[in-house]
């Protein structure tokens, strides 16, 4: 688990994927014939082939907060970026991009009261504004600290959602060594603000084909909604979320080589969020477009959980369907 360690440790809140994409491009540079990165920050990587052109892509971004005011006590109020939740933020830790840390904190008399945005703040242990000006600005993004820990079959980190599809598409782009299709590796910017990079990026790659792969709910936890996806069930074949409709005969394809290398495999809908589907389905006339995702606990908090073999089932998934739709 180096490679997805090494991956969510990377900090790129949306918008500001560069540090990410570093990370990215220096294990890829080697195993595809070109890459280019896009005006929208996109990572756009190619490996040739004859066959149907493939979009296969991941969302490189991860949320967090981004500092919109410091008062003269050296305390700095937020904005969200990407979906949050207020109850969960208090006491948690950000990271700046200087390495600067800071802690969310609430006004004291809020604490037992429904949690606002608007009544939390980041302290960065400064003792008055020209402190903290020192370390933070107005702008300035952050991403919540969670590192990554494996334990057995089960690995906790911040940012599975979505380095762990970054991880898909780095796997199979290795593994897939002359492709018969061909194939665009993309690793997308600000999906969590919107499936934004994903949109401007299908429209130049222009594919035949395109897959979306992320982490998805699961419903085996106590009193959860209902979901038929779990952790241990292996990789989650999308049928749909509330961005898209699979393409039938993507998600057919999908099952097929399931079926066919032995893969295990659950079928997904997601009624709760989309992915970077909804916006590639759409891109010009339409393309056909399925979704891959891994299974995960706790999205958007410091402590997503997945299995490590419904990672490994999502790769060879991911490299059998690339190489399979024609
Ligand atoms: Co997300
Ligand atoms: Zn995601």
């Amino acid at each position: 688990m180096k490679l997805l360690k090494k991956l969510t440790a990377a900090d790129g809140i949306s918008g500001n994927e560069e540090s990410i994409r570093k990370v990215i491009i220096d294990e890829i540079k080697d195993c595809c014939d070109d890459y280019e990165v896009d005006a929208m920050g996109n990572l756009i990587a190619h490996k040739k082939g004859d066959g149907a052109r493939v979009m296969l892509a991941a969302h490189m971004d991860e949320i967090g907060i981004m500092v919109t005011y410091i008062d003269d006590n050296g305390f700095a109020r937020f904005s969200p970026i990407g979906g949050l939740y207020v109850r969960e933020l208090v006491h948690r830790r950000v990271r700046f991009a200087n390495g600067t840390i800071g802690i969310i904190g609430s006004e004291e008399k809020e604490f037992n009261k429904k949690p606002e945005f608007s009544k939390l703040y980041i302290d960065v242990g400064a003792a008055s504004k020209k402190e903290a000006e020192q370390r933070i600005s107005i702008g300035a993004p952050a991403a919540f600290i969670g590192e990554a820990v494996v334990s057995g079959k089960t690995v906790i980190s911040k940012a599975l959602d979505n380095r762990a599809g970054c991880y898909m598409l780095i796997k199979a782009m290795q593994s897939i060594k002359k492709p018969k299709n061909d194939l665009y590796f993309v690793f997308t910017t600000q999906e969590e603000v919107g499936l934004r990079g994903a949109k401007a990026a299908a429209y130049s790659v222009n594919p035949q084909y395109a897959v979306a792969v992320d982490v998805t709910d699961t419903g085996d936890t106590p009193e959860c909604p209902v979901m038929a996806v779990k952790l241990g069930g292996g990789a989650a074949i999308k049928v749909m979320d509330r961005s898209v409709m699979c393409d039938a005969d993507v998600r057919c394809a999908m099952i097929e080589a399931a079926k066919k290398h032995r893969i295990k495999y659950q079928l997904e809908i997601m009624s709760d969020g989309g992915t970077d589907a909804g916006a590639i389905h759409l891109t010009r006339a339409g393309v056909k477009t399925g979704g891959i995702s891994l299974p995960t606990r706790y999205i958007h908090s410091p402590s997503e959980m997945a299995n490590t073999d419904d990672l490994k089932a999502c790769v060879k998934l991911l490299a059998a369907v690339a190489e399979e739709l024609k």
